[in-house]
C-alpha cells in the first residue's frame, strides 16, 4: 500500500507518523533541525525558507507547546501563519472538517498543522486533498487521538541524541499511561528505527496496550525493574480525558506505584536524563524535585521542538 506521507519520488510531503520512516529520513530531519537551532539565537530570528507561504494551524484540541512552537517555527521560516480559532470558527455551527479544509484551501493555504481528538483525522485530510487534486498542500499531524504525535517523537529523538550522542547502547524507559499515549507510539517507532538498545514500556497492566511487546519493547509492570540502569526516562501524563471509566484506584495510589521521585530515579544510571512531553501533572506522575532537578531536560525539549518543527516544515515544502 502507498505510504500517504511520500510522493511518487519517495519524498516526504506530509508528516503523519514516525511509523514507517526509515533511519535515514529520521536522521536527516534531526540533522536539518541542528542547522536551524542557531536561528533562534540570532538578533533577527528569521530565514526566508517559507517566504510567501501560508501555514494554517488547525488545533481542534487544546495545546500549549505544540501550537505555539509550530507558530514560532513557521514565523522563523518567514511564513504567514494563520491560527484558526476553532471555538469561534464555523465548526461550532456544524461545518465538517473537510468543508473547513476546502474553504482554507480556497484561501491559498500551503500547509496545515492539524491536532484532532480523532485518531486518523490528518489522514482523512490528506486523502481528501489527493482526491480533490490538491496534493501540493502539505499536512503535518500535530497529534491525532491516541494514534501519533510525530513531531513530539522527533523532538524527543533530537533531545536524546543531543544528550546521549548515540542510540545504539541506550536503554529508554517510557513510563505511565502508554495505552492512551500518541507520544509513546511515536517515540517507540522512532527509537526502534534509530536502533536503540532497549525500549521498556513501564506501567500498570491497565495502562498498557494489549500486545505492546509486538512493537519491540520490554514490558515492565514494576517501576523499579523498569527504571533500573536506564539512560533515558520518558514520563507520561495520565490522560484522564481519554479514559472510559476508572483504570486506576486513585491518583495518590498511582503516584505511590509509578511516580518518579528522587528515590525511584536513583535506580536509573546516575547520568540518566528525565523527559516529559508535557503538560506535567506534578505529584501524579512526577515529583517536583525531579521535574525541576538537574537531570530533567523537559524545558530543553520544548526549545528543540522549534528547530525540529522548522526542519519538518522546510523538508515538506521541498527545501
Ligand atoms: N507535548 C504536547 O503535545 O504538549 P501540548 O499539548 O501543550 O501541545
Amino acid at each position: 500500500m502507498r505510504n500517504p506521507q511520500l510522493n511518487a519520488n519517495g519524498e516526504l510531503i506530509h508528516l503523519l507518523s514516525t511509523e514507517g520512516l526509515p533511519r535515514e529520513a529520521l536522521t536527516r530531519i534531526l540533522d536539518i533541525a541542528s542547522s536551524f537551532l542557531e536561528v533562534s539565537d540570532r538578533d533577527v530570528k528569521k530565514v526566508p525558507v517559507l517566504r510567501g507561504k501560508s501555514v494554517f494551524n488547525l488545533f481542534f484540541e487544546n495545546s500549549t507547546r505544540t501550537r505555539t512552537t509550530f507558530e514560532i517555527a513557521a514565523k522563523r521560516l518567514s511564513a504567514d501563519v494563520i491560527n484558526l480559532d476553532v471555538a469561534r470558527s464555523s465548526t461550532a455551527k456544524g461545518e465538517t472538517l473537510l468543508d473547513t479544509v476546502d474553504n482554507l484551501v480556497a484561501m491559498h493555504a500551503d500547509m496545515f498543522v492539524v491536532r484532532h481528538s480523532s485518531s486518523g483525522a490528518p489522514y482523512l485530510i490528506v486523502d481528501h486533498l489527493h482526491r480533490t487534486g490538491r496534493s501540493d498542500v502539505h499536512v503535518v499531524n500535530a497529534g491525532d487521538g491516541r494514534h501519533a504525535h510525530p513531531t513530539q517523537g522527533l523532538l524527543d529523538m533530537y533531545t536524546i541524541r543531543h544528550y546521549k550522542k548515540d542510540f545504539s547502547n541506550l536503554t529508554v524507559a517510557i513510563v505511565g499511561d502508554i495505552l492512551h499515549s500518541r507520544v509513546a507510539r511515536s517515540d517507540i517507532h522512532a527509537l526502534n528505527a534509530l536502533g536503540v538498545g532497549q525500549v521498556r514500556a513501564v506501567g500498570p497492566q491497565t495502562l498498557l496496550p494489549t500486545a505492546i511487546e509486538k512493537m519491540g519493547v520490554r514490558v515492565c509492570n514494576d517501576l523499579q525493574e523498569g527504571l533500573r540502569d536506564c539512560d533515558v526516562v520518558i514520563m507520561l501524563r495520565l490522560q484522564n480525558e481519554r479514559m472510559n471509566g476508572a483504570l486506576l484506584p486513585s491518583a495518590r495510589e498511582y503516584f505511590k506505584g509509578y511516580g518518579l521521585t528522587p528515590k525511584t530515579l536513583a535506580l536509573a544510571k546516575p547520568d540518566a536524563i528525565v523527559m516529559h512531553p508535557g503538560p506535567m501533572n506534578r505529584g501524579v506522575e512526577i515529583d517536583s524535585e525531579v521535574a525541576d532537578g538537574p537531570q530533567a531536560v523537559i524545558l530543553p525539549q520544548v526549545t528543540f521542538g522549534i528547530a525540529v518543527r522548522m526542519a519538518v516544515m522546510s523538508i515538506l515544502a521541498g527545501n
